[in-house]
């Protein structure tokens, strides 16, 4: 079966503006957001405009392309402004490293070209970002593949936060396991948490899937566990930020508690990424970056404020799952499982 949502583009680019899909409005309204400036990209992945580990990654290498085109001919000034571009779009999100990946790809293709002229880079920029973003879509289709083997035939599955087409560059992670398993003739339904505080999985899972025609069913965040007791859960899986040399997870807030939750329930606890989610430059989770986010996601729904005036909060975007509580990692190359003597990406099934 083929998937509609191939026709959803959550990024685009046209030499002129960098056009995202304003996540912020679904599922009440699809509009898009044309940026023309490297400020204008950074603000629309802070402003959550554009979200989910590998698409705010292809927007970061559309970003720092349009900047050249907005840049002066002459060396110094254009080299100023890649580089400013790379700088501020690089300070929009700290946790994903996709987003730092892209950018370094799209810099180290920048310094490879030395001496070359502002046109020959500024098309070498297009290509190398419109790359990034086929690449994504091709590595999802991959996972998807890999993961459908996990998810036996009649599987009710628990996703949480949006690790779908919206978060990358079609398809989806977690969701795109999902779509690889419908794809291999079986018969699968999903279970989306809702996921306070930004209500990812309310708003953005529910309307993929029940746009593409998948059987979805939308949960609290505090009902995992009940569900998981009565056996009505076969499997989760979920997305990420990051994962690090040893196979810690930081993903959407609240992947943590599920997984724990999976683990005294022994149901499986899958993490779907592409290997541009890979860190391998930090040993385990408890060096990832964690971003804070404006108490105001938490104080406030919808616009409506529903908590007392003079609390306090703490609003963490993202926790991190230790490797011990995940059954494998999917990536484009395999499913991985990851082991005390750490995790080489290198094992497969
Ligand atoms: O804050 P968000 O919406 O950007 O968080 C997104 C997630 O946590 C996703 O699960 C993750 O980026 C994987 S997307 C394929």
């Amino acid at each position: 079966m083929t998937t509609t949502l191939d026709a959803i583009h959550p990024v685009a680019y046209d030499g002129d503006a960098v056009i995202l899909l304003d996540q912020r409005l679904l599922p009440g309204r699809e509009e898009y957001l044309r940026c023309h400036t490297a400020a204008d990209v950074a603000a629309g992945i802070r402003d959550m405009v554009v979200r989910g580990a590998p698409a705010i990654g292809i927007t970061a290498a559309y970003g720092i392309a349009l900047a050249a085109h907005r840049a002066p001919d002459a060396a110094a000034g254009f080299a100023t402004a890649v580089e400013d571009a790379a700088r501020i779009i690089g300070a929009s999100r700290p946790t994903a490293v996709n987003l730092h990946w892209a950018i370094a790809r799209m810099m180290g293709r920048f310094h490879a070209m030395a001496g070359a002229g502002a046109d020959a880079i500024r098309a070498a920029f297009d290509a190398e970002a419109r790359d990034i973003h086929d690449e994504d879509v091709a590595m999802n289709r991959a996972i998807g593949r890999h993961g459908a083997a996990l998810i036996p035939d009649g599987a009710t599955v628990l996703t949480h936060c949006n690790a779908g087409a919206l978060a990358t560059g079609g398809y989806g992670t977690a969701l795109g396991v999902i779509r690889g398993a419908r794809e291999a003739g079986k018969s699968v339904r999903i279970i989306a948490c809702e996921t306070r505080p930004y209500l990812q999985g309310a708003r953005l899972t529910a309307w993929e899937l029940v746009r593409d025609g998948f059987d979805v069913t939308l949960i609290t965040d505090n009902a995992a566990g009940a569900l998981m007791a009565k056996g009505l859960v076969t499997c989760c899986v979920v997305g990420a930020d990051r994962i690090t040399a040893n196979g810690d997870t930081a993903n959407k807030i609240g992947t943590y508690t599920h997984a724990v939750l999976a683990t005294r329930h022994a149901i499986p606890f899958y993490v779907a990424a592409p290997s541009s989610t890979l860190d391998p430059t930090l040993p385990d989770g408890s060096f990832i970056p964690i971003e804070e986010r404006s108490a105001d996601e938490v104080l406030y729904l919808q616009g409506h404020r529903v908590a007392a005036e003079g609390v306090k909060v703490i609003n963490p975007s993202f926790d991190v799952t230790p490797w011990s509580l995940i059954t494998a990692i999917i990536t484009e190359r395999g499913v991985h499982r990851p082991g005390p003597l750490g995790y080489g990406f290198t094992r497969q099934p």
